[in-house]
C-alpha cells in the first residue's frame, strides 16, 4: 500500500513510534509492505506449471509463516529497486502492527510487515552506516 497524501501518513503515523514520526510525515511515499494470508488463492495465475499448487498451505500457520518471509524478501527487492533509481530508502519497524492491520486491513486478511519511507534524503540528516558483525562471526563453512 503506497501512502502518498498527507492525511494516509498522518492516518498511519497514528499508530507509529514517536521517534518515527517525523519520518514518516517527511517522506513524499511511504509504503507499508504486508502479505496476503490467502496468497495460496493465486497460485493458479502464478503457478500455471503446478495445478495442485493452491492446496500446498494447508495451515494458517504455513500460509502466515511463508506470507511473512516472502513479503521481507519483495520488500527488500523493492529497496534495490528504489536505490537503483537514485532514490533514498528508510526502513521501519517501529509501529503498532496490529493497529495498522485493523486500521489499514479490516478484512483480518491482510498482515503488515514493514514501511519503506521513499524519498531523497539530505547528507545533514543521512546518519552514516551502522557497524556490522563480521563474517566470521556469523557465517560456517561446511
Ligand atoms: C527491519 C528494520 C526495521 C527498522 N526499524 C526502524 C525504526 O523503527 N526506526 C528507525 O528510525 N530506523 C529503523 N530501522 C533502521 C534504519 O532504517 C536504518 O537507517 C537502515 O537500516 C540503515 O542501517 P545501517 O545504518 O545499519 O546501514 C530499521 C531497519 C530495519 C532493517
Amino acid at each position: 500500500m503506497f501512502l502518498v497524501s498527507e492525511e494516509a501518513r498522518q492516518r498511519f503515523a497514528a499508530h507509529a513510534e514517536p521517534g518515527n514520526v517525523a519520518k514518516i510525515m517527511s517522506a513524499p511515499c511511504v509504503i507499508l509492505v504486508a502479505y496476503d494470508l490467502d496468497f495460496p488463492d493465486h497460485m493458479a495465475q502464478l503457478r500455471p506449471d503446478a495445478p495442485g499448487a493452491t492446496g500446498w498451505w494447508p495451515t494458517e500457520e504455513g500460509r502466515s509463516y511463508d506470507g511473512l518471509r516472502n513479503s521481507a524478501l519483495q520488500g527488500g527487492y523493492l529497496m534495490l529497486a528504489a536505490r537503483a533509481l537514485g532514490l533514498d530508502i528508510g526502513p521501519i519497524g517501529g509501529f503498532d502492527r496490529e493497529a495498522v492491520d485493523r486500521d489499514f486491513f479490516p478484512s483480518g486478511r491482510i498482515k503488515s510487515n514493514f514501511i519503506i519511507c521513499l524519498g531523497t534524503g539530505t547528507t545533514e540528516k543521512l546518519h552514516p552506516r551502522q557497524p556490522r558483525l563480521s563474517f566470521d562471526e556469523v557465517a560456517r563453512i561446511l
